[in-house]
């Protein structure tokens, strides 16, 4: 069998950080990375520009099969509003169903991949050599996605967007399809107390301890 990358599943709740982490990560290892969530923000960014409910899983699905990942206006896609409407969409089976081959893809490459989300370890890549499950409280999660969205000029409340953390980590764990939860072989990292510097330190051992168990270069 021919020898495949290193690929690393980063999941986690929002604003606990995993898209810091995995970024970092990618860096270190000189890793390809997919931040998943943006996949489900320009599904739910194309159907409010079209004039569309969000629940319309026919539009919702044609959406999502026709995404162009280069088109991708970040700046827009992680404001407050792509945040909610995105965790409305992702919740459509159908809708997951049309982005998996897409991600699946990604961490097939030869050279590996970091790819961070919901699901990556329990649906999209359950046989990734390294998954870590980041975590945080969510008043300290509130925090930084309140220190986050007024860097980039967005108008915040603190507990606004406590409320939309809430909300939405109910919607993500609750949902039918692909619930956010752990996978039995993740390394659960609890970031509450960690600044970035501590959290991708201890991340980082982690891939090299499981990377090395499971033979493949860290
Ligand atoms: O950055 P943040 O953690 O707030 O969110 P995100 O990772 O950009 O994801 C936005 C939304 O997409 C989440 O609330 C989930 O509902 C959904 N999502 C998902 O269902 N599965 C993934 N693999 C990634 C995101």
């Amino acid at each position: 069998m021919p020898e495949r990358g290193l690929v690393i599943a980063i999941d986690g709740p929002a604003a606990s950080g995993k898209g810091t982490l995995a970024r970092r990560l990618a860096a270190q290892f000189g890793l390809p990375h997919l931040d998943t969530g943006l996949l489900y923000r320009a599904t739910a960014c194309a159907l409010l520009d079209d004039g569309r409910a969000l629940d319309d899983i026919r539009a919702a699905v044609e959406a999502a099969r026709g995404l162009a990942l280069c088109d991708f206006d970040e700046a827009r896609l992680r404001s407050r509003e792509l945040g909610e409407a995105s965790s409305v969409v992702a919740a459509i089976p159908q809708v997951r169903a049309a982005l998996i081959e897409a991600q699946r893809s990604f961490a097939a490459r030869s050279e590996g991949a970091v790819l961070d989300g919901r699901d990556i370890g329990t649906v999209i890549c359950p046989d990734a050599a390294v998954k870590i499950f980041v975590t945080a409280s969510a008043e300290k999660r509130a925090q930084r996605r309140a220190l986050e969205l007024a860097s980039r000029g967005e108008r915040v409340d603190y507990a606004h967007i406590l409320e939309d953390i809430r909300r939405r980590d109910e919607r993500d764990s609750g949902r039918s399809s692909a619930p956010l939860k752990i996978a039995d072989d993740a390394v659960r990292l609890d970031t509450t107390d960690l600044d970035i510097e501590a959290a991708f330190a201890a991340a980082r051992d982690i891939v090299r301890e499981k990377a090395e168990l499971a033979g493949k270069v860290g």
